[in-house]
């Protein structure tokens, strides 16, 4: 049986701290809110210089590095984020070209905090089928230049950060490994219903014309989101997706050494925790420091789950996603 499994990882934030109490200077809030209704005590914001582009490439580079590859030994290029360098083209191509890659496929993928799971599970099936070996799979955002720094913005400014992760996956046999270790499932979801609950109104081509004036003074260009409905929703179907997940493999909550929940909100993630029943060692949260990174924020806490010598071969690792779209998903990994 031929599955991918993630061969290496690799994250890059922002130099530039930004606390809570720096927020505080430009909005109307308190830390005390905020980590209170978050858990984040600081994120990381660019300072003009970088886009998510170089985010994700430096990502990438350390994940090629510890897989001891060359860039030019991928065979192909998935990029999740929903703050892209520009309109079109995606930041695929750009974070190719920053990896000085020629001539291999770049999918960009648009499914916000679920992107590195709709990333994964195209991922996943390329090299299960065969049609690549080794696919580099990047989650990258630049939320801060896109965010209401002021009063008018101060529910969603206060929880996005930037940051890019990275994984590199390759293809695994058995006759190399044991009989289950990789990738055992990738399951996504959406509905659309719910779309405009957390968006960005505009640009939009289906107004004519796509941007107004009008439209950048009414704060139709930054993320408008209904938090409250955001959260009842998540903290539903993460749980699910998660038991689909243990379902399709024969395996039950007690069976999962680490859940890696996307990194939304704290309290979104203590909730999912309460209601599988895992105890605190068997889920990592690094919101704390690096705020909601939406597709980076897995890969990113996978990273640092991995540094912090938290998962060990052979584990069962489990990765959930919730976010606009809405979108929603799980993975179960043997490490
Ligand atoms: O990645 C997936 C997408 N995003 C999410 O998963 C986010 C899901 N939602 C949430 O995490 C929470 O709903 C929030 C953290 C956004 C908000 O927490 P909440 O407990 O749902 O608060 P709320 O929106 O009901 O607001 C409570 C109060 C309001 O004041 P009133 O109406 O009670 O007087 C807000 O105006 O808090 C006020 N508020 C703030 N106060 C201080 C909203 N933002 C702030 C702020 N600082 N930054």
């Amino acid at each position: 049986m031929r599955r991918s499994h993630i061969l290496s990882t690799g994250f890059r934030v922002p130099d530039r701290v930004v606390t809570n109490e720096e927020l505080t200077t430009l909005m109307d809030t308190t830390d005390e809110w905020i980590q209170q209704r978050s858990g984040i005590l600081e994120r990381r914001w660019v300072d003009g210089s970088e886009a998510g582009s170089d985010l994700g490439a430096a990502a990438a580079e350390m994940a090629l590095e510890r897989a001891g590859l060359r860039a030019r030994d991928v065979d192909c290029l998935i990029v999740a984020t929903l703050s892209p360098d520009h309109f079109f083209p995606g930041t695929g191509v750009f974070l190719q070209r920053k990896l000085g890659i020629k001539d291999i496929p770049c999918l960009d993928v648009r499914n916000q905090c679920s992107g590195f799971l709709y990333g994964l599970s195209v991922a996943d099936a390329w090299i299960r089928v065969g049609q690549y070996e080794r696919v580099l799979l990047v989650g990258t955002e630049v939320h801060s230049t896109g965010l209401h720094r002021n009063d008018a913005g101060r529910d969603t400014a206060v929880l996005f950060g930037d940051g890019a992760g990275a994984v590199v996956l390759g293809a695994v046999t058995e006759e190399r490994h044991t009989r289950d270790r990789g990738v055992l499932s990738v399951h996504i979801h959406a509905d659309g219903a719910h779309a405009e609950k957390l968006w960005v109104e505009a640009p939009s081509s289906a107004s004519d014309p796509f941007i107004s004036h009008e439209d950048i003074d009414e704060g139709l260009t930054r993320p408008a989101m209904q938090g409250r409905d955001v959260f009842k929703h998540a903290i539903v179907r993460m749980p699910e997706a998660v038991h689909e997940a243990l379902a399709a493999n024969d395996y039950s909550v007690d069976d999962i050494d680490m859940l890696i929940p996307h990194q939304a909100n704290l309290r979104i993630s203590q909730a999912v925790q309460k209601i599988l029943g895992l105890p605190d060692d068997r889920v990592y949260n690094n919101i704390q420091r690096y705020g909601n990174t939406t597709a980076a924020s897995i890969p990113i806490a996978l990273h640092e789950c991995i540094e912090e010598g938290r998962l060990h071969d052979g584990d069962l690792l489990c990765l959930t996603a919730f976010g606009s779209g809405f979108t929603w998903g799980s993975a179960l990994i043997r490490w």
